[in-house]
């Protein structure tokens, strides 16, 4: 790591090719303050970096995923003083993290903290998660994804009642809904983040950045422009040895190795 993070614990290797990223904020429940949302991009930067790395958690603590942006620091902020800053800029780049992200969330995921779960690409819940954004009682709105990627998730009806009375949802309706993956006793849900994690760390990491690019396409663009996108992913995917490997590993009826490359 280029320097420690102050605000979270970072475990490259907290199970075979699986790296946790612990936000550490407790006093302010999570609150996404603009150095810890830095040090979130640039923690993500260093991981995709990491060969050893393959899939990546990003978890809060039993009581808090994120209570959303830092509500003090904002308070006085002028217009002009938060496009100066610009903090939402770091989610585009906490976006491009090419590596598979699964949020274990538990407890309130709220406004950034929401958005920041559903800048993932799997969330597991525990059954005391709730999600909401609340901005409009702040007088705000949402501005880091959440009217879009809720949307998209949730569908108009719940997203526009979620972002215009600020009620939060709980775990099983977010299951429901289908904004998560799963919701397990809150015992379990940093365990079932890694399994699921370890899942996908046995894949071959070329065709999982490959099949994360093409999924997250069908969100920007059109059906045409996207299956062509992926047509050319599904090609790129045989220039791996880890193609070669797959397949011969399924012809010989053993298990696979893949090696990234
Ligand atoms: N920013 C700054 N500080 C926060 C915070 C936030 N978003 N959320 C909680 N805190 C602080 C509280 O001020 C409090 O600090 P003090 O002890 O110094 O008073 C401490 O964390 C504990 O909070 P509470 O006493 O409120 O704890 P609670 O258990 O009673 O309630 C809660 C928990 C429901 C999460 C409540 O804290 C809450 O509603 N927080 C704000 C949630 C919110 O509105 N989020 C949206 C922020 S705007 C945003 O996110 C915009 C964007 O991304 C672009």
């Amino acid at each position: 790591m280029s320097s420690t993070p102050q605000f979270l614990t970072v475990t490259p290797e907290a199970r075979p090719h699986v790296a946790l990223v612990q936000l550490n904020r407790p006093k302010e429940l999570n609150a996404l303050h603009y150095d810890l949302m830095q040090e979130i991009a640039r923690t993500l930067q260093e991981l995709c970096a990491n060969p050893a790395v393959r899939v990546i958690v990003l978890t809060g603590s039993e009581r808090v995923f994120a209570a959303g942006a830092d509500i003090k620091f904002m308070s006085e902020r002028t217009a002009v003083e938060m496009l100066e800053i610009d903090q939402i800029s770091l989610w585009e780049q906490i976006r491009r993290t090419h590596k598979p992200l699964i949020a274990a969330v538990s407890g309130f995921a709220l406004g950034g903290g929401c958005e920041l779960a559903m800048v993932c690409d799997m969330i597991v819940a525990s059954e005391t998660a709730q999600f909401g954004q609340p901005e409009i009682r702040l007088g705000i709105m949402p501005g880091g994804g959440g009217t879009q990627r809720l949307t998209r998730a949730v569908g108009k009806a719940r997203a526009m009642e979620m972002v215009l009375t600020g009620q939060p949802i709980s775990a099983p309706e977010a299951l429901r809904y289908g904004l998560i993956n799963r919701v397990v006793p809150v015992g379990q849900y940093l365990e079932e983040a890694f399994r699921l994690a370890a899942g996908i760390a046995r894949m071959s990491p070329v065709a999982a950045r490959l099949a994360k690019e093409s999924v997250n396409r069908s969100f920007e663009t059109h059906l045409d422009e996207g299956l062509n996108f992926e047509r050319k992913n599904f090609y790129l995917t045989f220039a791996s040895e880890d193609q070669k490997e797959g397949m011969a590993a399924f012809l010989e009826k053993r298990p696979p190795e893949f090696k990234g490359r």
